[in-house]
């Protein structure tokens, strides 16, 4: 029998055997965590962040030649960057794009996509935005985002405080209500305080 979240649309997608992303968290993902992720199944994406240029060279290097012995892993490999910071530096944006390894994705959070999700939609290279709001949802679809990842102020790291954003719990629902409307192929995925397989996978 098939279970819906192992084996379905996000796994299918990126080849995956574990339905889950590793975030891009910044200057923290690096290349061997994004390997050992990648090698169990999952979608990584190392945390090129403030888009530090020597830092996302080694660690995307790094992941590369961890997974350059399999091309199925290495498919997993992808980036993440903080969209306000590349406005103002997008040379390890850039970098990245010049590399033979095709990303499997290419994370942007914290800001407005569209300048820098035109530029990998006209590469074919899927689109991640995560957000915090209803607010941003629109625009994040018309950027053209294949996922969006629902953070809720539960998430670690980098978010919203609970005055601005929402809980991950009434988010994620609202959003996919949404998506199931205005555009049913979107990926979603949930962020903010999923710890463990209980949380993520729901037993049928
Ligand atoms: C140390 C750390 C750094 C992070 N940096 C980023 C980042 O640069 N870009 C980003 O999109 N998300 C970043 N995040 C947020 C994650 O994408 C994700 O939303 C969050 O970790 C999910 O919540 P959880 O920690 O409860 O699993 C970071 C998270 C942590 C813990």
């Amino acid at each position: 029998m098939q279970q819906p979240l192992i084996n379905g649309r996000f796994a299918e997608r990126f080849n995956l055997s574990s339905p889950i992303a590793l975030a891009p968290m910044a200057l923290a993902t690096g290349g061997k965590l994004a390997a050992a992720c990648a090698r169990a199944g999952s979608l990584s994406l190392v945390g090129g962040g403030y888009g530090n240029l020597d830092w996302t060279q080694r660690e995307y290097n790094d992941g590369i030649n961890l997974l350059g012995d399999n091309k199925q892993d290495l498919s997993r490999l992808g980036c993440g960057f903080i969209s306000w910071k590349l406005e103002e530096d997008r040379s390890a944006f850039d970098w990245i794009l010049d590399q033979d390894h095709r990303p499997a994705a290419m994370m942007l959070s914290f800001g407005d996509p569209t300048p820098f999700s035109k530029i990998l939609c006209d590469r074919k290279i899927p689109v991640i935005c995560q957000i915090q709001t209803m607010a941003q949802l629109p625009q994040a679809v018309d950027a053209g985002a294949s996922v969006i990842v629902a953070q809720g102020t539960e998430a670690g790291g980098h978010g919203m405080n609970d005055f601005e954003g929402r809980s991950t719990f009434t988010f994620v629902p609202e959003i996919a209500d949404w998506l199931a409307k205005h555009s049913p192929d979107t990926h979603l995925l949930a962020a903010g305080g999923i710890t463990d397989g209980r949380g993520a996978l729901q037993p049928h």
